[in-house]
């Protein structure tokens, strides 16, 4: 069987270097060998985060313009919009009906949002952000993807989407294909100015569609210590030197060791950074400015993209509905 990969990115907020490093880039470039791609904008996801409803348009089409500027190919891959495809929103209630509660209770997300909580344990705590994992199952099973690219913070997703899916397969029939995750770098965390994980959350990202001096001035803000120029610098974790590492070869990484080594000043060490940064990604900004050009194009490849996946997505799922009974009686 051919490999179907499927990812998504939930629609909040600008896309970062986190996206690009951590999703867009690995998952373009599986999407060359010989398989079948799905790239999807989750913006069910992001209603549960509930931001206002402009920036959740705002971030469809970033996140859009990030993808197809990086070189995802329309017509080699399946590109769409989650709330587009109502059968992943269907399936996800069949599923919510099969998927125990104490599952959803271990997942991450949400332990760690009730763990803030000092009196009220379900304070602030949304049942989206608690079936939040049954959707993600729907995004992935309703086209029996084999392999899903994502960072090491979803893989619990993946098990539980893994969980789900076989409990499905063995109440009704082998519906479902059990996909397998695909963690980059060997779960490596790109890291954000701060040196946590790169995330809207955190209020720590690089973007990546930003002009070059919007660029330089983010670089400019990664937090290091406070040794001087001319001091000798341990580039192991550098948040400057974990970044430039995820940019660059072998060769140019032990000349920039060298360089730390010598006490390259950290302002030096930013711009250089920031020049191989922007070599990168000084051709999708560029990438990204053609495309808006056009004002109609991101609505006009999503609403095609979505004609694309709808008969997989309705074949699926007349399937699922049969199984469980929702379908014509007699
Ligand atoms: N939950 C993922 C994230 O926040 C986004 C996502 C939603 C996703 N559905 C998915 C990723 C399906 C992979 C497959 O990063």
């Amino acid at each position: 069987m051919k490999k179907r990969i499927l990812t998504g990115i939930t629609t909040t907020g600008t896309p970062h270097i986190g996206n690009y490093l951590g999703a867009i880039k690995p998952s373009l470039n599986l999407a060359q060998e010989n398989s079948e791609s799905f790239f999807f904008l989750a913006d069910y996801h992001a209603l549960i985060k509930a931001p206002d409803p402009q920036s959740i348009k705002a971030s469809v089409k970033d996140i859009a313009l990030a993808w197809l500027a990086s070189g995802l190919d329309v017509n080699q891959s399946f590109f769409y919009k989650q709330s587009d495809v109502q059968e992943i929103t269907e399936l996800s209630w069949i599923l919510t009906c099969i998927t125990a509660k104490g599952l959803m209770n271990r997942a991450h997300a949400y332990k760690a949002a009730t763990a803030e909580n000092t009196t009220d344990d379900d304070k602030g705590i949304n049942m989206g952000l608690f079936s939040y994992p049954i959707l993600m199952a729907s995004d992935i099973l309703i086209f029996n993807s084999t392999h899903v690219p994502v960072g090491p913070d979803q893989l619990q997703h993946l098990e539980m989407t893994r969980d789900i899916a076989n409990r499905f397969n063995h109440l009704y029939k082998k519906t479902f294909n059990i996909p397998e995750a695909i963690i980059q770098d060997d779960g490596k965390v790109i890291p954000g100015l701060d040196g946590r994980k790169m995330s809207k959350t955190y209020n720590n990202i690089i973007p990546l569609l930003s002009d070059e001096k919007t660029l330089k001035k983010s670089i400019a803000k990664i937090v290091t210590n406070s040794l001087e120029p001319g001091e000798p610098k341990d580039p192991s974790g550098c948040n400057v030197f974990n970044l430039y590492s995820h940019f660059s070869n072998s060769d140019d990484q032990a000349e920039f060791k060298a360089a730390y080594s010598d006490g390259i000043s950290w302002g030096d060490a930013k711009n250089r950074l920031f020049e191989k940064v922007n070599l990168e990604l000084g051709p999708i900004r560029e990438k990204s400015l053609q495309l808006q050009e056009d004002q109609n194009l991101i609505n006009d490849l999503l609403d095609a993209g979505a004609a694309k996946v709808k008969p997989l997505a309705s074949d699926m799922l007349g399937e699922v509905r049969e199984l469980v009974g929702i379908s014509k009686i007699g």
